[in-house]
């Protein structure tokens, strides 16, 4: 009985460490970039800092992995967070879709493993935060809509490095600190966007931020600021942090395991 149960422990202990990912393959027809052949993923992850481990799911003819260009997720705020290893299925990734989700914080190197992307949908989300770190590694980025959001702060170079007059479409529309958009904007008219970007949606230093705070926590009694700290140190907890732990849990479930296989008369 015991062993029936630790058997469940450590299968969903497993589970829980990767997960595999279901497509519905299509094609669909995005603005500005034309068609494209899609993953839609019907089977969304519920546990954070999980990589996609394999993709199952039928192509359509002649499609293989490598004809994927674009991940939609939709539906229900089920999505919490965004997972990693896509790219190692689908190595020519250009438009990721997400919609209504979730996820609260874009910590910077989500799009890292994509830099072939030039769409970017983040629509209908719980989203406050976003690093300025998160189009660091995708320089073809062309069209970026983050609209419907709780937009609070902005990482205040969150455009750097990229070549802002190629942006052909940013739409930053019913956010909570921002509602505007620039379509085929002009270098001044990016430009003013960004300023106001910055000034309505202000992430001041945000390196510091994270040390500072940290500092002050022992000693600070303002209750926004303690919220505040409060959020960081939750987002300091690293998803490696999270599966180093689970590691050594299942690692330790793997002994017990092997104790009750060599030893099944101690588990009576
Ligand atoms: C991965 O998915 C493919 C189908 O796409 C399947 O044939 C294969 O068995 C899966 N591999 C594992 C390790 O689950
Ligand atoms: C995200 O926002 C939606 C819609 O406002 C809400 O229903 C959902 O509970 C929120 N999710 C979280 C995790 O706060
Ligand atoms: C920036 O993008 C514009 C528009 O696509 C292009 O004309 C220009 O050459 C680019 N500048 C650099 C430095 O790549
Ligand atoms: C932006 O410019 C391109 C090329 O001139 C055009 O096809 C597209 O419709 C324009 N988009 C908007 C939103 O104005």
């Amino acid at each position: 009985m015991n062993f029936l149960i630790l058997l469940i422990i450590f299968a969903s202990f497993e589970a829980s460490k990767s997960f595999e990912i279901n497509c519905n393959y299509q094609i669909r027809t995005l603005n500005i970039i034309g068609d494209v052949y899609e993953c839609f993923i019907t089977n969304i992850p519920i546990s954070q800092g999980n990589t996609v481990t394999n993709i199952t799911g039928t192509h359509l003819s002649e499609k293989n992995n490598d004809d994927v260009e674009a991940l939609l997720f939709s539906g229900d705020w089920i999505l919490s967070f965004f997972p990693k290893g896509f790219s190692e299925f689908f190595p020519n990734i250009k438009a990721i879709f997400i919609a209504f989700s979730s996820i609260e914080t874009l910590y910077g190197d989500e799009l890292n493993e994509f830099p072939q992307l030039k769409y970017l949908d983040f629509w209908h989300s719980n989203l406050t935060t976003i690093s300025s770190r998160l189009f660091e590694n995708t320089p073809k980025i062309i069209f970026i809509e983050i609209s419907s959001t709780n937009l609070k702060q902005v990482g205040h170079d969150l455009f750097t490095p990229l070549n802002i007059t190629q942006l052909q479409w940013i739409d930053f529309t019913n956010n909570r600190c921002i509602n505007k958009r620039v379509m085929n904007g002009s270098e001044n008219t990016i430009n003013s966007f960004i300023n106001d970007l910055r000034k309505r949606c202000p992430f001041d230093d945000e390196e510091n931020v994270i040390t500072t705070t940290t500092e002050r926590s022992l000693t600070c009694s303002d209750q926004r600021i303690e919220d505040f700290v409060c959020d960081l140190e939750e987002h300091l907890m690293t998803k490696d942090e999270r599966i180093d732990n689970l590691e050594s849990r299942v690692k330790w479930l793997e002994e017990q395991l092997q104790k009750m296989i060599t030893n099944p008369l101690d588990c009576k």
